[in-house]
């Protein structure tokens, strides 16, 4: 009997770079666009780097519609909402432009409206029948990958937890990423879109999933984010740094989409969802209280992390590497001003039994977690952080 293959995915085209972002309009003709629908949010309309696409497309002839409204940590009625501005502008090609809640939202909606499907129906793995509209993903920070991932996020209406659509389907065509875009990130983002980045790598280094494809992509992100994320967190201006975070974080959402994430991930779709906080500054939070976990239960398997994080070869013995790229994973953390509170954020201790049994229930995360963490362990996290 044959060993299952090893299946690795990815965005078939990635232009990558800084002033990428001049290679769209050709991008939209490759895929035969006619009239395209630029699906971002407020922030990216207010920072000018709307105009900057518009203009590059109008200059090209090309016909496009813009949709502004994406909110952040997109319910599923806000994606359905933008599906249906897509259908009315009847347009055939949609443009992702933003963080991970606009391309999110660009992607699901692409596929909605190809498929006749609302959101809900294509929550969890492969739930999609077919391709969506054509689709072109610009990620303006450095740290979702979203443009190079298979699953795309949305909160449930009730607002319980975040959930994914995972399928083959929510990649997009191509993926535009131009570090350029991130030059004017204000430092939180960018420190909190960093730390996001970093968990995709370490989290699916560890994860039941990793395979050598993955493994490779993982430590190149981890050696690149451990030098430039306190790097751009220092200084927003540091564009050597800034260049390496797109890198970084492209490598990181490689092995992110084959690997997946683990229990870090399912603690902060939780945090996100019931207290609105963040996707990075929920990772940042986490991070080390799933991490301590991890070593204290399976060191073994988390002293694997130790090479790619440089941890010293005089350091030797599973626990004491384990310890050891522990150290390293708090003092990157400990670099970053965030409240590492949940108090800081509004999350109240009556909250914490229900959060943890929600994070427990997230199989998909906590299946391919080195060791899988019951809700009484879960709920001990939350209250070590609380
Ligand atoms: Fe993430």
């Amino acid at each position: 009997m044959p060993a299952d293959p090893v299946v690795f995915r990815t965005t078939a085209n990635v232009i990558f770079g800084p002033g990428s972002l001049e290679a769209l309009p050709d991008q939209v003709g490759f895929l035969g666009g006619r009239k395209a629908f630029i699906v971002t949010d407020p922030g990216i309309a207010a920072a000018g780097i709307l105009d900057r696409v518009e203009g590059l497309l109008g200059g090209a002839g090309v016909e496009f519609a813009s949709y502004t409204e994406v909110e952040p940590e997109p319910p599923t009625t806000s994606i359905d909402k933008c599906a249906a501005a897509i259908r009315d502008a009847s347009a055939d090609l949609v443009i992702g432009l933003g963080g991970g809640s606009a391309m999110d939202t660009s992607q699901i909606a692409s596929c909605a409206v190809a498929n006749d499907l609302k959101t809900d129906a294509m929550i969890g793995v492969e739930q999609i029948p077919g391709p969506g509209l054509p689709m072109i993903s610009i990620a303006t920070t450095a740290g979702t990958a979203s443009e190079i991932t298979g699953n795309a996020v949305t909160v449930l209406a009730d607002r319980s937890n975040k959930m994914a659509v995972v399928s083959p389907y929510i990649y997009p065509n191509v993926a535009i990423v131009d570090a350029e875009l991130t030059y004017s990130v204000p430092p939180t983002s960018t420190a909190a879109t960093g730390i996001d980045a970093f968990c995709h790598a370490a989290e699916s280094y560890i994860s039941v999933k990793a395979t050598p494809h993955t493994q490779m992509y993982a430590t190149q992100a981890l050696d690149i984010i451990l030098d430039s994320l306190p790097r751009v967190a220092a200084d927003g201006g540091d564009t050597e740094a800034r260049n390496g975070m797109a890198r970084g974080s492209l490598f990181a959402g490689y092995t992110l989409a084959n690997a997946g994430t683990v229990m870090v991930h399912a603690m902060a779709h939780v945090l996100g969802a019931r207290a609105r906080i963040p996707h990075g500054i929920a990772n940042a939070l986490c991070l080390l209280p799933a991490m301590r976990f991890y070593v204290e239960r399976t060191p073994e398997k988390i002293a694997a992390l130790a090479d790619p994080l440089f941890v010293a070869d005089s350091v030797t013995g599973g626990p004491a590497r384990a310890a050891a790229a522990l150290d390293i994973m708090e003092r990157l953390i400990g670099g970053l001003s965030f409240d590492l509170d949940l108090q800081s954020y509004g999350v109240k201790r009556e909250d914490l039994r229900d959060m943890a049994e929600v994070t427990a229930a997230t199989k998909r995360l906590m299946q391919q977690s080195p060791v899988e963490a019951t809700a009484d362990e879960v709920e001990q996290l939350f209250e070590s952080i609380f």
